[in-house]
């Protein structure tokens, strides 16, 4: 586990899956910085966690698409984190993504090249650390193989897979982890109103355990077992099979 005499930082916290997480680190004590796009949005969240957890929490800006934004954000705090976490991610209607390139470069950009350069800037500044540090991407299993309903936003997440693959090359001699969460479906803002089958769908407080358990036993790659297991499947089959199917 990263040191816990500093901080974790958590990059899209108003994520229902990012406030559960954040909660479980408040209850072990853990100071907590929230970025996000519109921070005052947190500031209920950051006042209910030192409440209930006696523990700092502060809301700050964060937005993935603006690629000085981490940077700036990490060089600002007064203590580096020893937990860079990124839950950023974004899912609009494939059929506009697929009609409109301003749409599909913001669904790149939302979800490989901003949370990646994030994750690359609190590298860096982590690894030169003492102490035990981790980054953490949320990606998505949808990155496991192109689908007709989510391709835009599952090739942005298998590349943003492949870069935590190379950052943890990249540091496998450091004191960094580099640990990638594939979520299979999570009841939250991004699925809203989406029929999803209870048996595969997990609470962002479950989606939130098995990350920080996961995280304990110093996992390089977190998914739930059920989707270790469908998505073993789906992969396995030929083209000539999966082209054909719907889901
Ligand atoms: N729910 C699922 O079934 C599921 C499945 C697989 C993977 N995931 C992944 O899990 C993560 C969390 O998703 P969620 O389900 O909790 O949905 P969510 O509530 O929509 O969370 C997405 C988060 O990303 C933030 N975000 C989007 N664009 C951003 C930007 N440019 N800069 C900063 N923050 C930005 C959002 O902030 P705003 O509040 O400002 O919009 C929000 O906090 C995402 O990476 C998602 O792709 C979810």
């Amino acid at each position: 586990m990263p040191s816990p005499d500093r901080p974790a930082l958590i990059l899209g916290a108003t994520s229902d899956i990012a406030l559960a997480f954040a909660r479980l680190l408040a209850a072990e004590g853990r100071e907590l910085i929230l970025a996000a796009r519109d921070p005052a949005r947190l500031d209920a969240a950051c006042k209910d966690l030192t409440l209930r957890h006696g523990v700092k929490a502060t809301a700050l800006a964060f937005d993935a698409r603006d690629p000085a934004s981490a940077g700036a954000l990490l060089d600002s705090l007064p203590l580096l984190p020893s937990l860079v976490v990124s839950f950023v991610g974004w899912m609009p209607p494939q059929d506009e993504t697929a009609r409109d390139p301003e749409l599909a470069r913001a669904v790149i950009e939302s979800n490989l090249l901003g949370p990646a350069w994030a994750l690359e800037e609190a590298a860096r500044r982590l690894a030169a650390l003492e102490g035990p540090t981790a980054i953490v991407g949320v990606g998505s299993v949808a990155g496991d193989r192109g689908r007709a309903r989510n391709y835009w936003y599952g090739a942005a997440k298998a590349g943003f897979e492949a870069v935590l693959s190379g950052l943890r090359q990249k540091y496998a001699r450091s004191r960094l982890h580099v640990m990638t969460v594939k979520p299979g479906f999570v009841a939250t803002r991004m699925t809203e109103g989406m029929d999803l089958p209870a048996a595969l769908t997990l609470t962002p407080e479950a989606q939130a355990r098995l990350m920080l358990a996961a995280l304990r036993r110093g996992r390089h790659v977190a998914v739930h077992w059920k989707w270790r297991l469908v998505m073993g499947v789906i992969r396995l089959l030929p083209e000539g099979v999966f082209r054909r199917m719907r889901f």
